[in-house]
């Protein structure tokens, strides 16, 4: 048994983690990251940017006005004021703590345009690495901070007393903390092709379930149209910028096939694009306007596309939609409380009502260090206890494989009644032996339980029985 006063754990090393901890500071942070900062962190894979209304020609209320018409009715309207309005602040807090935003040649920043977005408003950095150079400046900072403690090791299991959260049980051993942050990003290495690092299992959400944390909105899963169509399951992603800069979608004819527009809110291109694959063609991201300029704009992803033996410049890349970003999980206040007293959440892992039913183009990263950042303050100014941490009982190792393929056919872009009943069935006969299924069983029967297409949560119109079921 351990004793403490005052530690503070952080689950989990991203962007949310980090700005966490160093918001924290002087106050003493332990962070948890299962492997060495950076490593498996889905923020370090952030090609397209981060979204905030520093343009001239841009405004903090055309950005909220974008945010909640691609949330589809179901944003928190309080959250997404106080997050978007937030954002020029934030990007002033990163060039402070030492990120380095690409820049025009008059020294402006320069400015990307995403899907759904009114005007161009997406900071990036070393054209298409936003999250790495974000992630490095942080880590940088974390490492240099003296209060944080970084340790390698798995969070098993929030611990709990009569009075709320009282430790975490690692592989470690037991750590006491009256205050534990859930920083652990999605859920796509749930699905069988992910934008996702494949360990993105939900992590922070099976923890969160045990302990008894309230979630919400969990069924609002977002697929990205153009992840690389290469085999695997961790896809490489060719960001939305792509578009942005010119690139159109095509078919194996050449032919362009997109009703809505290029553009369009990611849910509607990603259902364009899975019904145009149902219907047996190839879908193709035609970039060759971009010429020599793609490899300039874009090294990272013209490297990924080299690996695959791609030259986007004269050759359209292939693409297909995969699972990139959780819209719903551990619903949280706007200084990342969570139901459970001590326990917060940020970044993915959170449901803050930032993103409703469809999250907006590159308001993840926004949201991660604003709503981290607010988090770590939070909790250093919560008074603290004196907590010891028993060991209590391990839960079952998660094992995503077994769910994978019933996720992608039944919780996918497309869904029905009867698929999604019969995959909760199968979940919850796993859930004892597997938190993964169990996960998935809540994210099952959370989809069932809405009865409309709204968002990222889509109903087949093909599947007639829906509305009787
Ligand atoms: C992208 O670069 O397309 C992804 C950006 C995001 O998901 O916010």
């Amino acid at each position: 048994m351990a004793d403490a006063r005052g530690e503070m754990i952080i689950i989990g090393g991203g962007v949310a983690g980090l700005m966490a901890a160093l918001a924290a500071s002087p106050a003493r942070v332990t962070l948890l990251n299962p492997g060495p900062l950076g490593a498996g962190a889905a923020s370090a894979m952030s090609q397209g940017g981060l979204a905030a209304a520093v343009g001239d020609d841009d405004a903090i209320a055309l950005h909220i006005a974008d945010t909640l018409a691609a949330g589809a009715g179901l944003c928190d309207a309080q959250a997404v004021a106080r997050i978007i309005g937030a954002g020029p602040g934030l990007v002033e807090t990163l060039l402070r703590l030492g990120v380095r935003f690409d820049r025009r040649e008059n020294g402006a920043l320069a400015l990307g345009l995403e899907a759904a977005h009114a005007r161009p408003r997406i900071l990036h950095a070393n054209g298409d690495q936003t999250g790495a150079e974000i992630m490095r400046a942080l880590i940088a900072r974390a490492r240099a901070t003296p209060g944080i403690k970084i340790i390698q090791a798995t969070a098993r299991k929030i611990l709990l007393d009569d009075a709320g959260v009282c430790g975490v049980l690692t592989d470690q051993g037991a750590l006491p903390a009256a205050r534990v942050l859930l920083a652990t990003g999605g859920i796509g290495g749930l699905f069988s092709h992910t934008t996702n690092p494949e360990g993105a299992i939900g992590q922070g959400l099976m923890l969160a379930l045990d302990a008894g944390a309230e979630l919400a909105d969990i069924e609002f899963i977002q697929f990205h149209p153009t992840a690389l169509d290469v085999p695997g399951a961790a896809l490489p992603l060719i960001s939305e910028a792509v578009r942005g800069e010119g690139a159109r979608f095509i078919d194996e004819t050449g032919a362009y096939f997109l009703a809505g527009g290029d553009l369009a809110p990611r849910d509607v291109v990603a259902r364009a694009v899975f019904a145009h694959g149902q219907a047996g063609h190839k879908v193709f991201l035609d970039a060759r306007g971009l010429g020599g300029r793609f490899a300039t704009r874009f090294p990272a992803i013209a490297a990924i596309c080299a690996r695959a033996g791609i030259d986007p410049a004269q050759q359209p890349i292939p693409v297909r939609p995969a699972a990139h970003y959780h819209m719903g999980g551990v619903k949280v206040d706007a200084a990342g409380r969570t139901s459970l007293p001590g326990l917060y959440a940020a970044g993915e892992v959170a449901r803050t009502g930032l993103h409703g039913a469809n999250r907006l183009a590159s308001n993840s990263l926004l949201e991660a260090a604003i709503c981290g950042e607010a988090a770590g303050r939070a909790m250093a100014a919560l008074e603290a206890r004196r907590v010891r941490a028993g060991r209590g009982a391990l839960p079952p190792v998660p094992d995503a494989v077994p769910v994978r393929s019933l996720m992608s056919a039944h919780l996918g872009v497309l869904r029905d009644a009867a698929g999604m009943a019969r995959a909760a069935e199968i979940f919850a006969g796993m859930a004892a032996s597997n938190p993964a299924a169990a996960l998935a069983s809540r994210i099952a029967l959370a989809a069932l339980a809405r009865k409309d297409s709204v968002g990222a949560h889509a109903l087949d119109p093909a599947k007639q029985l829906y509305k009787a079921a």
